[in-house]
């Protein structure tokens, strides 16, 4: 048993003393503090906090916040940062006057990085995953989703999987795993779309569940990807295999896929770009998530996720960064917080909500992650002296974590 203790805290941010799934709507304006506080951990759990003047005098080890403020590390509960290098000249295509859905035609996008991931192995990619996953705790975050779907053949599938089976083994992030065969239809099944699906259906996810190597499934219901009808396929084949879905839906057209997500109780819908007031009135019957992906509208030029509409509607509206070398090559969280502050007029107290225990609830770990909270896992960042809260988006280009702590373990 060892004890950690934190001390000097300037402001203790997402305190919680009762332990919510998500927060929703109106409530997201909240976020309770302590000002001038301690934080005791045991081993890898919260077990104390409270106000310096009740501080315990003893600990296996002092750290001196110095002022600092602590805040529990954001959950990013959407990437794709098992990949094969960078697409950078896409970019320069983009610049350049074409669409995502014109390089993706092409052969580009999607389909260069599962050529990309083929020729690379196994060790290689869990390398450049785990830099990645590296560079995102030192931005504040400790738990990341990762999906599949650079594979996009059973072998390849299943290399990425166990990829991110090795990462959760190695990393001291939590990790939670998607399998996302259907993210498009591989070259070798061109013009026979439907093949592919049954592909999947029949031998894929049988493999995937048999190995134990996903934690949800994912399916890209979008215009030029998936249809519904294939969608719903999949997703009812995910469920006989214990899958729940979380799906990407409406980036690039109101493509049905809240409405298919929702059927199939999707933990979330993820992007919505183009939500409308239809998809918004089906997500507040569901137990669904709308999850926005701010870095994605940044990074292709496209809409933003109606997000404060969302939360007005009493959603419990997350925002995760989306990570990947097409639409989002980032994984900074802060960036996020700071575009939903400033492109989706989001409080910093509900972009922090959005980015914290709302994710957590889309990854399904916000009994343990999210918030700051007696036995939960002690995942927290320190950061340098800052004036207030507001000051984390506001700052959006200056670094501000000092120090990250995941399951009790100073990194
Ligand atoms: O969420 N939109 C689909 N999938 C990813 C992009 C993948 C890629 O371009 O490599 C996304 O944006
Ligand atoms: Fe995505």
């Amino acid at each position: 048993m060892t004890r950690l203790l934190i001390k000097n805290i300037g402001c203790l941010a997402q305190v919680e003393h009762n332990i919510r799934t998500s927060v929703r709507g109106a409530e997201m304006q909240n976020i309770d503090t302590i000002n001038n506080a301690y934080l005791l951990i045991e081993d890898e759990k919260i077990i104390e906090f409270g106000q310096m003047e009740l501080c315990p005098e003893r600990a296996d080890k002092v750290i001196d916040a110095n002022g600092g403020y602590v805040l529990p590390t954001f959950c990013d509960s959407h990437t794709h940062i098992v990949y094969a290098g960078s697409r950078e000249h896409e970019f320069i295509d983009k610049i350049n006057g074409l669409s995502y859905e014109e390089i993706a035609q092409r052969g580009g996008g999607i389909l260069n990085s599962a050529l990309r991931l083929h020729k690379t192995s196994e060790e290689e990619l869990f390398e450049q995953a785990l830099e990645r996953l590296e560079e995102m705790k030192n931005f504040g975050t400790g738990a990341v989703e990762i999906k599949s779907g650079y594979g996009l053949s059973t072998e390849d599938e299943l290399k990425m999987l166990r990829v991110i089976r090795k990462l959760k083994e190695k990393s001291d992030m939590t990790i939670k795993s998607t399998f996302l065969g259907a993210h498009a239809v591989p070259t070798k099944y061109k013009g026979r779309q439907s093949d592919y699906v049954d592909l999947i259906c029949t031998e894929m996810i049988p493999l995937v569940a048999q190995e134990g190597l996903a934690d949800f499934i994912d399916v890209f219901c979008d215009k030029g990807f998936f249809t519904v009808e294939e969608t719903a396929k999949m997703l009812e084949t995910g469920a006989k295999y214990g899958m729940r879905p979380k799906i990407h839906a409406n980036e690039l057209d109101v493509s049905g896929g809240v409405q298919v997500g929702v059927k199939y109780d999707a933990l979330s819908v993820d992007h919505l770009e183009r939500a409308t007031d239809v998809e918004i009135e089906v997500l507040k019957h569901s137990n669904t998530i709308p999850t926005g992906l701010p870095g994605t509208s940044f990074f292709l030029n496209l809409p933003y996720t109606p997000a404060k509409k969302m939360i007005q509607a009493g959603l419990p509206l997350a925002l995760a960064s989306d990570y990947n070398p097409g639409s989002t090559p980032s994984g900074n969280m802060k960036f996020v917080l700071s575009l939903a502050c400033i492109k989706m007029r989001l409080t910093p107290n509900e972009a922090i909500n959005a980015t914290t225990i709302n994710t957590a609830a889309a990854m399904g770990i916000s009994k343990t992650h999210g918030s700051i909270a007696i036995g939960k896992q002690a995942n927290l960042y320190i950061t340098k002296p800052i004036s207030s809260i507001d000051f984390i988006p506001y700052a959006y280009n200056t670094p501000i974590v000092k120090q990250v702590i995941l399951n009790g373990k100073i990194q």
